[in-house]
């Protein structure tokens, strides 16, 4: 779809439809609202005046215009309370008028910079939120089905008028870089809706060859021979009962001529998880195609990046695994050693995801990284806890933890911390290794943090449970049903924001 920035009025701009908005409990109309409403001889006023249109948040009104303007409809999106307007809001409303105009098969939509101004929203932001929704909102996977009927009704193109002929530039970037960011999110859902005997590690590591060329990024695609040598014996042991190899990705971004690994993001990558031995229940046992949610969009976190280039290197670290039973699979009570040397006693074959990551981030702090973000479907705790709503975010690092937390608040993507008192700890504790992979009497979601912890070592590190928010079982704002891309957007404004405060 493209996204078209020009100056003009928008009275005048041709199109299958206009979307305005509207905030609750206006009494008078002004700016573009007011114009629009004049050109169709009051109906706006007089809907909103017996109530029928009421401005209320992700409220959506068409009405048809019969000529009396260049586009054929009006969309009437509620904004809710002027007060409370938000960028997040903007994507939201900008979603559902686009679901909305795709069903009624418009192609052409035209749009003010609707929200700049606000509650101190500047011009580029509003377009970014604007350019995000709408992006965000139309996607859908629909690669599996062989009647493409729904493919004909998309939308062509949105164009956004600007009246202030000052603020074009800044629209046009605003609306660039949220195409940079969408488009990147939107990947990372590809990947996680795609099927599991499509989605292999190998083909992880293919899609990871991918992203490299087209961005020009250094890609390495680790064997289990060299994890072998490497010590990964964590990781190792959950692929050993799967036909499927396991692959260890790096891609690497160079935003600076030297210097070292400023920002290590691990992304578990467990391409299917049955549970291993300690077999998961089948009901909703499909969903476990989504356990790679963390490595997908760690991954397209850095498609994103090369294209918006700023000075900082990242490298983005995948273990990609599938976790099955058989004759040769991790058996509960086996003992595994971790790169790191700690050993492990299993407990569960089905707390895997700490396992591939232990030894993920034993390879984070070989290659020396100042900082270490891990991200992970990794607990149903987490779930329990947080719903699908806020990621849990645990760390060993204020700082750390609170740039997360205020770049998951930029993007729209709630975060909520933790504790990670030392009491937990004991929960972990083996009478026969170094450590167990699962820990009875509560807080799972806090135990599996707490043994992450142990394989970081003192590098300022925060870690994203992201096993309610990766994947969504219904609409919701610029969601759609399935992978959410949750939390691509967080960890770029992450890395734009390290980048920027050195
Ligand atoms: N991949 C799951 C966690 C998960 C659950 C993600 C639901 C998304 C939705 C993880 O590998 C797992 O199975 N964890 C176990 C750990 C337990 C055995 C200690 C869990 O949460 O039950
Ligand atoms: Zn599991
Ligand atoms: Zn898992």
């Amino acid at each position: 779809m493209e996204i078209d920035v020009i100056g003009g009025d928008i009275i005048k701009t041709e199109s299958g439809a206009i979307v305005v908005g509207l905030f609750e409990g206006k009494k008078s109309l002004d700016g573009d609202v007011a114009s629009i409403d004049r050109a169709l001889e009051g109906v706006i006023s007089s809907l909103i005046k017996s109530e029928e249109v009421k401005g209320k948040l992700d409220e959506v009104n068409v009405i048809h215009s019969l000529g009396k303007l260049a586009a054929e409809r009006v969309v009437i999106i509620g904004l809710g309370k002027k007060k409370e307007l938000t960028t997040d809001k903007i994507r939201g409303v900008i979603a559902i008028a686009c679901r909305q105009l795709k069903k009624q098969r418009v192609e052409y939509i035209a749009t003010v910079n609707y929200g700049e101004g606000i509650n101190k929203i500047i011009a580029e932001d509003s377009a970014q939120a604007i350019a995000e929704g709408a992006l965000l909102g139309l996607y859908s996977f629909k690669k599996y089905m062989t009647d493409k009927e729904d493919k004909k009704a998309d939308i062509k193109k949105i164009t956004i008028v600007c009246s202030r002929k000052t603020s074009i530039n800044l629209v046009k970037k605003g609306v660039d870089k949220g195409r940079i960011i969408a488009e990147a999110t939107n990947l990372a859902r590809d990947m996680v809706n795609e099927p599991a005997n499509y989605m292999t590690p190998s083909h992880m590591a293919e899609m990871a060859g991918r992203i490299a060329k087209e961005n020009k990024l250094k890609i390495a695609v680790l064997d289990s021979e060299k994890m072998q040598e490497l010590g990964m014996g964590a990781l190792m042991g959950v692929a050993q009962g799967s036909c499927q190899p396991p692959k260890f990705i790096t891609l690497d971004y160079k935003g600076k001529r030297n210097g070292g690994v400023e920002l290590a993001l691990v992304g578990k990558g467990i391409t299917f998880d049955s549970g291993g031995i300690s077999i998961k229940p089948s009901s909703k046992m499909d969903e476990m195609k989504t356990d790679m949610a963390g490595g997908a969009s760690v991954m397209a976190v850095m498609a994103a990046i090369a294209r918006l280039k700023p000075r900082i290197n990242v490298i983005a670290m995948v273990p990609a695994v599938e976790n099955l039973p058989s004759g040769s699979a991790l058996k509960p009570g086996d003992v595994l050693k971790a790169m790191n040397g700690k050993t492990i006693e299993i407990i569960s074959t089905d707390a895997e995801g700490r396992l591939i990551l232990a030894d993920a981030l034993g390879y984070a702090n070989k290659l020396k990284a100042k900082r270490i973000v891990d991200v992970a479907t990794l607990t149903g705790a987490c779930v329990v806890a947080l719903g699908h709503v806020c990621t849990g975010v645990f760390g060993n690092d204020k700082e750390m933890i609170g740039k997360v937390i205020n770049a998951g608040d930029v993007a729209g993507e709630p975060m909520w911390q933790m504790p990670m008192n030392e009491e937990y700890k004991e929960q972990n504790k083996s009478e026969i290794a170094d450590i167990k992979n699962a820990a009875s009497g509560g807080a799972g979601a806090i135990t599996a943090a707490q043994f992450l912890a142990e394989f970081v070592g003192d590098t300022p590190w925060a870690h994203l449970d992201i096993a309610g928010t990766s994947y969504g079982d219904k609409e919701r704002k610029y969601y759609t049903k399935g992978a959410t891309g949750v939390p691509v957007r967080t960890l770029v404004n992450l890395v734009m924001d390290i980048s920027r405060r050195k």
